[in-house]
């Protein structure tokens, strides 16, 4: 029993320390002109899903839940935000050559229709970012849309 205290202690102790090393969770932005949500190039529709399935990791506009604020669940959504907007942020799109544009529209295109995004650790808690069939073809037509008319 003595031995279960101590271990129990020292976990709590631990627990508490961790709390005081920075998570490093990047900060929000107002949404600005360089944001794809200000562009022509999506639509309503597309959009909201978007913002429900994506814009947690890969925008400047990223909504946090409680456990964010505790380590070491914060280590690990920061993480995936990091990484995420180093691949794609959707708040800096105008940041992007055309050419970038293009190969990240159809690395979307790949992500959604192999079912790789949105990340399924997320999905376990993010029930209303799930896409279905309909939802993904909805997504993949627009990659293949929106390709067209940055060509144009
Ligand atoms: C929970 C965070 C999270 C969510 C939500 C998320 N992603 Fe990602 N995404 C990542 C991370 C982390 C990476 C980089 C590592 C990897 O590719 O697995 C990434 C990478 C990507 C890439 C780059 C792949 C490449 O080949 O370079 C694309 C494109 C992408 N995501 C699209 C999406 C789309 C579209 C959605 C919404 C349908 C989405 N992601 C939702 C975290 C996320």
């Amino acid at each position: 029993m003595k031995k279960i205290k101590i271990i129990l202690v020292v976990l709590i102790v631990l627990f508490i320390i961790i709390q005081f090393i920075p998570a490093g969770i990047p900060r929000n932005k107002p949404e600005d002109e360089k944001s794809i949500a200000k562009s022509s190039l999506v639509t309503g529709q597309v959009l909201n899903q978007l913002k429900k399935s994506c814009f947690d990791c890969h925008s400047d506009q990223t909504k946090l839940p409680w456990y964010a604020k505790i380590a070491p669940s914060s280590w690990l959504l920061s993480g995936h935000i990091n990484e995420g907007k180093s691949h794609l942020n959707f708040s800096e799109w105008e940041d992007y050559s055309r050419r970038e544009k293009i190969g990240l529209l159809e690395a979307i295109k790949d992500e959604v229709e192999s079912g790789n995004m949105p990340l399924k650790s997320y999905l376990l808690i993010h029930r209303d970012a799930r896409l279905d069939s309909e939802k993904i073809s909805l997504l993949s037509k627009w990659t293949s849309e929106t390709s067209d008319k940055i060509l144009e």
